[in-house]
């Protein structure tokens, strides 16, 4: 079975792919002009003072210490783009923007922070942070993050588990589970299922808290350590969740721990990689984008294209699989592998 979209959600992720695709169709004169009007609607703080909330293009421009002319027209480029909308003569945010910058970790202002160093990336090669590197480097990276990953994944976590659900007393396992918002979703959605979380000391009591959060403490536990040196039960869990993992990993990495977690299944059981895909244009562009993002905060971090993540997968003997649309505002993807014979 090749890859299928079981389920192209009617509701965010149309808005957004629409988005990018009138920017593609453009022509390179329209895709300079929201480049340029993005840049500087950034420099002068035009886009902070937008994400606090609807105001007249008067008052963002004196806000910002801007030309009032100059600032009506960078936002009519912004509103012709599917940034910006105006509400009478108010400008604020599109909705799936303000959604996708109210949960992004950090915020509006970390979001903008972050695309704001690509100049100097691009000088120097230099990310702003280092999300990859050493365990004790990703523990103390990963411990104030994971919350944030939480709000960001919450609804796509929801949609993930009702598409793709668990038998009751399912035993699902998530290495590098952060907040554990993507299992405990699954087993909140279950009865008697149960959830192991794999990850660092610092980084578990997210996922100790969450759990008790949504009401399943006494059917969470935790595993400490580093998920490739943890010893893990041949064939024990029904449900193995590898969310915004690989993409640390280098391919040789990745793929072993894919390895491992195939081992870690039930012969029945499948595999969920929950990442940022590859495939029809728009994808792509959000797969480079955020190559470049990812870049940006890490030593040598890449999401990894999913022809690489399948054929890891059929060496794992994982080679039935479909692909689930979580839309936006988190703009992941999931894969669901079951073995091709049970
Ligand atoms: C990007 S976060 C994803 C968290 C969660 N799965 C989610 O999707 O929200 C990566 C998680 O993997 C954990 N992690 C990274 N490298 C790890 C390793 N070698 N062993 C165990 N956990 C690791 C981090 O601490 C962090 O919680």
């Amino acid at each position: 079975m090749g890859v299928c979209r079981i389920c192209p959600l009617p509701t965010a992720m149309p808005e957004r792919d629409q988005m990018i695709n009138d920017v593609l169709v453009s022509g390179f004169f329209e895709l300079a002009a929201v480049s340029a009007s993005l840049t500087a609607a950034h420099e002068t703080g035009l886009l902070v003072a937008l994400s606090t909330g609807p105001a007249g293009g008067t008052e963002l421009a004196e806000r910002c210490t801007c030309s009032v002319a100059a600032a009506e027209q960078v936002l009519a480029v912004l509103v012709e783009a599917g940034v910006v909308q105006v509400d009478g003569d108010r400008y604020r945010f599109t909705s799936a923007v303000q959604s996708e910058l109210d949960k992004s970790p950090g915020g509006a202002p970390a979001y903008f922070r972050l695309w704001a160093h690509t100049p100097t990336y691009l000088r120097s090669g230099a990310p702003t942070a280092v999300m990859d590197g050493t365990p004790a480097e990703r523990s103390a990276a990963y411990s104030s993050t994971v919350g944030g990953l939480a709000d960001l994944f919450g609804d796509a976590a929801l949609t993930l588990a009702s598409f793709a659900p668990i038998r009751a007393g399912a035993r699902v396992l998530d290495l590098g589970a952060g907040s554990g918002v993507w299992s405990l979703a699954m087993i909140s959605a279950t009865p008697d299922a149960t959830a192991t979380a794999v990850d660092f000391e610092r980084v578990l009591p997210s996922f100790r808290a969450r759990a008790a959060i949504v009401g399943v403490g006494d059917r969470a536990e935790t595993i400490v350590g580093d998920y490739h040196e943890v010893a893990l039960d041949r064939n024990r869990y029904d449900r193995i969740v590898l969310a915004n993992v690989l993409h640390l990993e280098s391919p040789t990495d990745a793929a072993a721990l894919i390895s491992k977690a195939a081992s870690a299944t039930a012969s029945d059981g499948d595999l969920v990689i929950v990442d940022i895909f590859d495939g029809d244009r728009p994808a792509r562009l959000r797969h480079a984008a955020y190559a470049l993002h990812l870049g940006m905060r890490s030593a040598a971090a890449r999401p990894h294209r999913v022809a690489d993540l399948v054929g890891w997968l059929a060496e794992a003997g994982f080679d039935r699989y479909s692909s689930i649309d979580l839309g936006a505002p988190a703009g992941v993807s999931a894969l669901v592998a079951h073995r091709g014979v049970v």
